[in-house]
């Protein structure tokens, strides 16, 4: 590792401090948004924002937005990302992006003022409500109420599995706000990777062209509930064994189409009634299907449907699907990729052009204002789960690359 200025050294503490929250024994973190755990990271994310000298404000679904007027009445460059995350997920998806956002913001400020330099907007920096959509479906919830593409109304009904409201959630740990969001000009985030590109070719940075299009698939199994032991083997109609059919056709669909083209996945169920003595009479089910193509996400949606219908005849139960957390493919502005690769050159950093598989907040943001995404290295690619690892070096460097973005939109 390269010599570290006190300004490194702050940030990994600042980022070692920041994962003691909701820490799992496993060297994770479980963080679901509307918890104590959110409730905790909020708190910290607003101690050290006030002490960055940003003023902190909270809209109607929990979004945070850490602010700095510079040119009163100017619209604001946004920068962040996200503090919750999935269940025994990994340290850095989302709350490294926001702590980079936060060390760049201010060290952005910094050089303009050594440079003499006058910012021309003004500057936030955001922590979006949900981005995960672990504990209420869909996910990039508050960015996405930010862009207008879910009413606020309508997520604040959102309820998790044991039926609690996204109000009642924020309610409950005092993070429901009313304060009006900044109107932005731009936006800009940082995220790890969670693929292997950057560390094959052994990048600094990537920069985002494009996200994938993907949708999910809300899926309701419906059998009859019976005695697991009294009943006819014949006389069953099972939800689970439709559903775990269904399964296997979401994993298997993928192979109907060129390798790498199409991922999907089944990666929630709930049975009822759930006991070890009754035949399941209901399966609710969620499939998530990706690929760069919509035309093969809508193939492979179109050939499940037709699956599921042949599963329900054979097992005589009824398949309810509905289409839902559908995202268009996104493509970033050329003048935002080419701002940021001017940015990495001007920092002497290797970077590449790539596509996002996963969702970001800033996908939800680019269908408002021009957005920048960039990546920094995963070690082996993995995510969502407690494994998930970025160096201390690749964050530190990620820092570098956000703080010549938010630099040079700030002087636009
Ligand atoms: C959430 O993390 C997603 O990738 O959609
Ligand atoms: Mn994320
Ligand atoms: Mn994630
Ligand atoms: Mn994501």
């Amino acid at each position: 590792m390269p010599h570290l200025t006190s300004a490194d050294r702050l940030f990994l503490d600042d980022f070692r401090g920041l994962e003691r929250i909701g820490a799992t024994p496993a060297g994770g973190v479980h963080r679901l948004s509307g918890t104590a755990e959110d409730g905790a990271l909020r708190e910290w994310f607003r101690s050290h924002a006030e002490a960055q000298g940003f003023d902190v404000r909270v809209d109607g679904i929990g979004n945070m937005f850490a602010c700095r007027e510079l040119v009163p009445g100017a619209p604001y460059v946004l920068v962040g990302s996200h503090l919750d995350s999935q269940p025994l997920a990994g340290r850095f998806d989302g709350a490294y992006g926001v702590l980079a956002a936060l060390y760049a913001a201010s060290r952005a400020l910094d050089r303009l003022a050594a440079d003499g330099c006058a910012p021309a907007r003004n500057l936030a920096v955001v922590n979006w409500f949900n981005e995960e959509g672990a504990r209420f479906a869909p996910s990039l919830m508050g960015s996405s109420v930010y862009a207008g593409l879910y009413s606020i109304e309508d997520m604040l009904e959102v309820r998790d599995l044991d039926g609690v409201s996204v109000r009642e959630a924020l309610d409950a740990i005092g993070w429901r706000g009313s304060d009006a969001p900044p109107d932005a000009a731009c936006y800009a985030e940082i995220h790890i990777e969670q693929g292997r590109i950057l560390e094959r070719e052994g990048l600094d940075v990537g920069v985002v062209e494009a996200s994938w299009y993907t949708q999910k698939l809300d899926i309701t199994v419906l059998g009859e509930q019976s005695h697991t032991g009294a009943t006819a083997m014949a006389d069953r109609r099972d939800a689970l064994v439709a559903a775990a059919e269904a399964v296997l056709a979401v994993h298997d669909v993928t192979l109907d189409f060129p390798e790498e083209m199409l991922v999907s996945s089944v990666g929630q169920h709930v049975v009822e009634p759930n006991s070890p003595i009754v035949v399941p009479r209901r399966v609710h089910m969620i499939a998530d299907v990706r690929s760069g193509d919509p035309e093969i996400v809508r193939a492979a949606r179109a050939a499940l449907l037709d699956q599921f219908e042949r599963i329900g005849d054979r097992r005589r139960v009824d398949f309810i699907v509905e289409d839902f957390d559908v995202r268009e493919v996104c493509r970033f502005p050329e003048a935002g990729i080419a701002l940021a690769e001017e940015a990495m050159r001007a920092e002497g950093l290797a970077s590449r052009r790539l596509s996002t598989m996963a969702g970001h907040d800033a996908v939800a943001l680019n269908s408002v204002v021009p957005t920048v995404l960039l990546f920094t290295p995963s070690v082996d690619g993995v995510s969502h789960c407690e494994r998930e690892l970025t160096s201390d070096e690749d964050m530190l460097t990620g820092v570098r690359a956000l703080t010549g973005v938010v630099r040079a939109l700030l002087e636009r």
